[in-house]
């Protein structure tokens, strides 16, 4: 697979903050990638310069193959952006807008209409079409710019915050469609500070702190990464001996509540081996057994807050 977005050594400086401080990453073709960081982070800076918003002071990026300062034209048509800060005409209507944005990619007005038509409908605004957006809820107003970014049916999409402020419903509706869109192949960079959205949808997530990059994994990786201690919960059918779990091969700790056993182990993947080695060797059944990882938040405020500013 070949990288949709490919960047190197990325800066941006405003006077003397330096809000994106030398980032280098790139994300795969066909992958959601989590963008991750506490307000003021650089996340809205990386993604306008990725966009072609504001330049960059140095480095490089590559959106789509082409180089967003050389090539931006190129990009800029396989790419659709819902950006921090709605870029909708507010005295317009949705379908103004949807029909302005249409030309402006060039479109062309019989694909133009069919694709709104159909955006609209899926995102439930096709009732409210022709009202001006200054009389859109903030939920809807999110839903018609993300209808928007996707009109020129573009192969990456660039997303700030979509969902900040947004109720259960729209948001929902919003992360619902960008899972379809994701699974026909669109590429996705999502900025986001809700964890928990992060760990639903992205398949790697990176971490921005200071403006610099301080994690980049898999979020499952990414929890587990910053606990070097594990904890296992397990139960039997039978009682056993807790000195027994003790001297089972990567297990640390062995502590009995209730009808479960807490394990802590060095090394989880060997624990879980021993634990169901000693099942079987002993003629035990495991009538459960969990992981208990640490949330993406505790990793979230351990990479963020760690070894201070
Ligand atoms: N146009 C600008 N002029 C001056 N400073 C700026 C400008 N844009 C951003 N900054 C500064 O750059 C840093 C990064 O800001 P940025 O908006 O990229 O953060 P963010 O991670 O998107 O934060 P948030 O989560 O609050 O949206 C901040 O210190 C901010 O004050
Ligand atoms: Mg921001």
């Amino acid at each position: 697979m070949s990288d949709a977005i490919d960047v190197k050594n990325l800066t941006k400086q405003f006077g003397t903050t330096v809000a994106v401080d030398n980032i280098s990453f790139s994300v795969q073709e066909g992958e959601i990638f989590g963008f991750l960081g506490p307000n003021g982070a650089g996340k809205t800076t990386t993604t306008r310069m990725l966009t072609g918003v504001i330049p960059a002071e140095a480095g490089t990026a590559t959106i789509l193959g082409y180089d967003i300062r050389r090539e931006p034209v190129m990009a800029k048509q396989g790419f659709g952006v819902v950006p921090e800060t709605s870029n909708a005409y507010a005295d317009l209507t949705a379908w103004q807008n949807l029909m302005l944005m249409g030309e402006l990619y060039g479109l062309g007005r019989a694909r133009a209409i069919k694709r709104a038509s159909d955006l609209l409908g899926m995102l439930g605004l096709i009732e409210r079409k022709d009202q001006k957006v200054q009389a859109y809820s903030k939920g809807m107003k999110q839903r018609l710019i993300l209808a928007m970014a996707l009109l020129h049916e573009p192969e990456l999409l660039f997303l700030d915050e979509p969902t900040s402020g947004l109720d259960v419903h729209s948001t929902r509706m919003i992360l619902s469609l960008l899972r379809d869109l994701n699974r026909a192949g669109t590429t996705i960079f999502l900025t986001t500070h809700n964890m928990e959205e992060a760990n639903r949808l992205c398949h790697r997530v990176g971490i921005i702190r200071n403006g610099k990059i301080v994690a980049i994994d898999a979020p499952e990786k990414l929890k587990t990464a910053i606990d070097r201690v594990h904890r296992i919960e397990v139960s039997f059918d039978r009682d056993v001996p807790g000195d027994a779990l003790l001297r089972l091969d990567g297990v640390t700790g062995a502590n009995r509540t209730g009808d479960k056993w807490q394990i802590t182990a060095e090394n989880r993947d060997t624990a879980i081996r021993s634990l169901v080695a000693f099942s079987q060797q002993n003629n035990r059944k495991i009538i459960t057994l969990n992981t208990i990882a640490p949330s993406l938040d505790d990793a979230f405020l351990r990479l963020t807050e760690e070894a201070g500013p």
